[in-house]
């Protein structure tokens, strides 16, 4: 099953480019529900979902978005079942394969955030060589997160940070938001604009909860498989109707 008759493929006319998000994250839900709904085992739904993802990432690049985090697996996702988890690992291993050639050809930057260093050996290997192969890269910057978790990666940069002071190379005076910053997983990229989740759900399951702070949430009720440029068409025209204000009048 591949994504079928993507036609948008420029920016669409009713979208501003200056009032385009430089940012989107997004929390892939709803990959099971569409499997089950036709009649489909659950991983057919994470096939599909990678289908979706690519089309997603090509379109940002061609409607000029400059960076996508897509959040692929959560530090609570260890407990699916051993089969399905072990599914998962090996498709992101599987596409990193099959995909990084064309991701070096298309300029795409690839980074993985979260605690690589529980995900498989293998994986980990993947994991490097694309980020690795693709650090020179600045056409999209793709982050996926892996093993991520909100409160851990707060957690583990107030353990570095603390681990500084104890050293002397940080005053606890001097530690303010950049500071902070630098130490999360995200490190370097801005914050995300435009966060959107699909498949019905109205949460943010503790997915880059420092970085959320000021980003325009966009709920859909599209399950993740079918999440086309259309739908995604939906989701920018209706972040373009928000103001933004950042706690300002
Ligand atoms: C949530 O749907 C989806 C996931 C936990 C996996 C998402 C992963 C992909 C789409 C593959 C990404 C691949 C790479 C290489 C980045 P769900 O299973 O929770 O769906 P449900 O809520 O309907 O059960």
């Amino acid at each position: 099953m591949t994504v079928q008759s993507t036609k948008l493929e420029y920016l669409p006319s009713d979208l501003k480019k200056e009032l385009l998000p430089k940012h989107v994250a997004v929390i892939m839900d709803g990959n099971g529900r569409w499997a089950i709904g036709r009649g489909l085992p659950r991983i057919m739904g994470h096939k599909q979902g990678v289908n979706i993802l690519k089309d997603l990432l090509r379109c940002c690049q061609d409607w000029g978005i400059k960076a996508l985090t897509v959040y692929a697996f959560s530090t609570e996702n260890w407990g699916r079942p051993k089969e399905e988890v072990e599914f998962l690992m090996t498709l992101f291993g599987g596409v990193l394969r099959q995909e990084l050639g064309e991701m070096l050809q298309e300029n795409v930057k690839i980074s993985f955030v979260g605690n690589l260093q529980a995900l498989p050996n293998a994986l980990q290997s993947e994991i490097s060589r694309s980020m690795e192969e693709t650090k020179h890269n600045r056409g999209i910057y793709f982050n996926v997160a892996t093993n991520y978790g909100g409160r851990e990666e707060i957690l583990q940069a107030c353990r570095a940070i603390a681990k500084k002071v104890d050293q002397g190379i940080i005053q606890p005076s001097e530690i303010d938001q950049a500071i902070f910053e630098h130490h999360l997983y995200t490190a370097p990229n801005c914050d995300p604009d435009l966060i959107i989740r699909t498949s019905g759900e109205m949460r943010l399951s503790n997915f880059l909860l420092w970085q959320l702070a000021y980003s325009e949430i966009y709920f859909t009720e599209t399950l993740w498989p079918d999440f086309d440029r259309s739908e995604f068409k939906k989701a920018l025209s209706a972040y373009q109707q928000r103001e933004r204000r950042f706690g300002k009048v």
